[in-house]
């Protein structure tokens, strides 16, 4: 299994391309089974969870071609209404499909994707909304099974904000008979996103952004092209590397609009941050102070960005107390941190972390994509070598980390 090998202690110095977004280009690629008209993407990143939901919308007929950043798919003759288990599992996203088979083709089998790392994250709401559209779902040997007739408009309040659930209910409803409205909608910049080009494929959606997105349902969508939103996560956890290493760093196809609560807490953390255009350049001159977050929904502080900042706050002055609030097990990297000498201590969502001079390098274990992703900062900011194992998690949502980190300044390699 690769590993990732990092001596710590440089600052990190210079510029660096942020992707496209993991999470933006997900529901993307699905919305391509909407309509039998190609589809043509740009800045579509370089990831395993990418591959994944290629391969799976391969294995139901799409035709998925690939050529550097740029995904063409057309959904023209669809052969298969399921997205098995072996996919599935190992990518959750892939309910993402369960909306537009069953707007398209009033039917769907889809593998439920169970528990992960970071909590139980059911797909109730996702199901409820389809029920409340008139799709008739029942469980069966682990599928959701859901047939339907043209789905009709309906009134959604979704339990809680979920973003793929926000974007599966959207997906579905663009081609319902009549108008449906979601409320309680998630407002991320990815269904921002995704809500943006499904207007380009001729859907109509009102209220995007906000917590109620009105839809009116069309017949048929067409074809579109779409450039992929850069990826806001990518390029948080890469200022986060930058402040913690009090490094000096210039991120270029930004998208600062979309970052608003992590730039603030990275200002609160004593960086000097300028935006120009899609340009970020952060500066960090001293040690970095604590700060305390929750995380919320957007324009919240994402969860994606917390264990982030926990590897900030390890090295911080002061202390720091994180509140986790969207999934209940999403402090998996506090074990692996205190392995490398942070003092963190943890009372149920809440984790205290008190600032300490110096991290000390040891072999470490990734859990989830975003804990690898502070394990690597931690690394980089920690005496000696650290080994971060498992990093196949990191592969499924950055793109060429090692490379990018490199080319900034970082001792960081890969081992086989
Ligand atoms: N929830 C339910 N029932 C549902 C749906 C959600 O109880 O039917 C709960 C979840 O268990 C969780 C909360 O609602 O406690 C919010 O979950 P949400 O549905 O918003 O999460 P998600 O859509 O499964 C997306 C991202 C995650 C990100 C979360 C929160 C994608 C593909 N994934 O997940 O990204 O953490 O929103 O912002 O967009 C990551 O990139 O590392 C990642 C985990």
């Amino acid at each position: 299994m690769d590993k990732l090998i990092i001596e710590g202690g440089r600052p990190l110095r210079g510029d660096v391309r942020v992707s496209g977004a993991k999470n933006a280009a997900l529901p993307i690629l699905c919305a391509a089974l909407l309509t039998r008209e190609p589809l043509v993407l740009d800045n579509v990143p370089q990831l395993r969870d990418i591959d994944t939901a290629l391969a799976l919308l391969r294995r139901m007929g799409v035709m998925a071609e690939r050529d550097g950043q740029r995904v063409t798919l057309q959904a023209a003759d669809v052969s298969s209404l399921e997205a098995p288990y072996d996919l599935v599992k190992t990518m959750r996203a892939s309910i993402l499909v369960l909306g537009p088979m069953v707007a398209r083709f009033g039917e769907a089998r889809v593998s439920l994707p169970g528990g992960c790392a970071i909590g139980q994250r059911p797909v109730d709401q996702h199901i409820k909304g389809l029920q409340a559209m008139g799709a008739e779902i029942h469980i069966d040997h682990g599928y959701v099974v859901a047939r339907a007739g043209r789905l009709r408009g309906a009134r959604i309040a979704t339990d809680m904000v979920t973003v793929t659930g926000t974007e599966n209910l959207m997906m579905a409803a663009v081609l319902a008979d009549g108008q449906t409205i979601i409320e309680n909608a998630a407002r991320e910049p990815e269904v921002v996103d995704l809500a943006r080009l499904l207007q380009a494929m001729g859907a109509r959606i009102d209220g995007i952004g906000t917590d109620r997105l009105v839809i009116d349902g069309v017949e048929s969508l067409h074809g579109a092209h779409h450039r992929v939103m850069p990826d806001r996560i990518e390029a948080g956890t890469f200022l986060c590397a930058a402040a913690a290493t009090r490094g000096r760093i210039r991120l270029i196809d930004a998208d600062p609009a979309s970052m608003g609560a992590t730039l603030d807490k990275l200002s609160e953390a004593g960086a000097a941050i300028d935006v120009d255009g899609d340009t970020i350049t952060l500066a960090m001159a001293q040690r970095p102070r604590a700060v305390s977050l929750r995380t919320a929904p957007y324009p919240g502080f994402a969860t994606d960005m917390q264990a982030q900042f926990m590897a900030l706050n390890c090295v911080a002055d002061g202390t720091g107390v994180i509140t986790e609030t969207i999934f209940e097990n999403r402090f998996m990297h506090v074990l692996e941190l205190q392995r490398l000498g942070a003092d963190i201590t943890v009372e149920g969502h809440t984790a205290v972390v008190k600032g300490i001079e110096r991290l000390s390098g040891a072999t470490v274990m990734a859990t989830d994509l975003r804990a690898s992703a502070g394990l690597v900062i931690a690394g980089l900011v920690a005496d000696g070598t650290t080994t971060v194992d498992r990093i196949y998690h990191l592969d499924r949502g950055y793109d060429g980390m090692e490379t990018k980190l490199a080319a900034v300044g970082a001792n960081v390699r890969r081992s086989r």
